[in-house]
């Protein structure tokens, strides 16, 4: 059954703009990148936004759907209330380019700065042995689309604008699922605590709540690497074994 709903859309460059309304006839089934495509397609051919697979795998079409976080091709209409208008935001933790578009490379700046996977050496017979719990435990984190919606609703990044500090949620779990790797022989604790800022978390639970492959950030990276830092840089038993050791 079609009806029309109102849709507030945001439209403007580099962070200049304000909210379009645009009255939107809709289908049943339709998500809210579907009604981005009918703008598209009736009334603003030059309508920005950036989209890829429409199945909740790329993590292109990341926005804010009524000011929340949301990747617009798995957010169902009839899931929002359609008695009032909808809005359409572009995520606002990083530089505004147009209309629902944000340029997200300094994501992949902070990603640079982790030292990449580093296995161990095979064993005697050529083979390299991992236990099904050890594989369980990162397969969690490998999940992640980067669609950046943590980021976005993270407010050490969003609020306090700790870009240069802090590497936020999706790069709390990379660095967990390297650590926690089985394989995995680098030391990347120091960088937790220093370079990534492991401890401008303070566990708020929001990215968690917004991701979209449900992935525990908080409780199974967040915190296991809080804990980790703890004991090697806070513990002062093992602060006393590396001083002896000459560590
Ligand atoms: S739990 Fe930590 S990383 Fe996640 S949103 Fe809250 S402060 Fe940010
Ligand atoms: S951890 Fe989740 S919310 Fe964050 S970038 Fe990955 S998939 Fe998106
Ligand atoms: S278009 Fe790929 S996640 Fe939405």
């Amino acid at each position: 059954m079609s009806r029309s709903v109102l849709m507030k859309v945001y439209r403007g460059e580099q962070g200049t703009g304000a909210l379009h309304d645009y009255q939107v006839p809709i289908d049943d089934g339709m998500v809210v990148l579907d009604v981005i495509h009918r703008i598209q397609a009736t009334e603003a051919p030059d309508l920005a936004c950036r989209w890829n697979c429409k199945a909740g795998k790329c993590g292109s079409c990341s926005a804010e759907v009524n000011g929340k976080p949301a990747l617009m091709c798995m957010t169902r209409m009839d899931t929002l209330n359609q008695e009032k208008p909808i809005t359409v935001e572009p995520l606002q933790t990083f530089p505004h380019v147009r209309d629902l578009v944000t340029d997200v490379s300094w994501n992949y700046t902070v990603n640079k700065k982790i030292q990449p996977f580093t296995p161990r050496p095979k064993d005697a017979d050529g083979k390299q042995r991992m236990y099904q719990y050890e594989v369980d435990r990162v397969q969690e984190f490998r999940k992640c689309i980067e669609c950046f919606l943590c980021q976005d609703v993270c407010h050490v990044l969003r609020n306090h604008g700790k870009h240069e500090e802090f590497a936020g949620p999706r790069f709390m779990a990379r660095l967990a699922s390297l650590e926690m790797h089985p394989l995995d022989v680098a030391d990347r604790l120091k960088h937790v605590k220093d370079g990534a800022g492991v401890g401008f978390c303070n566990i708020t639970k929001c990215c968690s709540e917004v991701c979209p492959e449900h992935i525990h950030i908080t409780d199974n990276a967040i915190i296991p690497l809080k804990e980790r830092v703890a004991d090697r840089f806070y513990d002062p038993l093992q602060m006393l074994f590396r001083v002896l050791g000459g560590k």
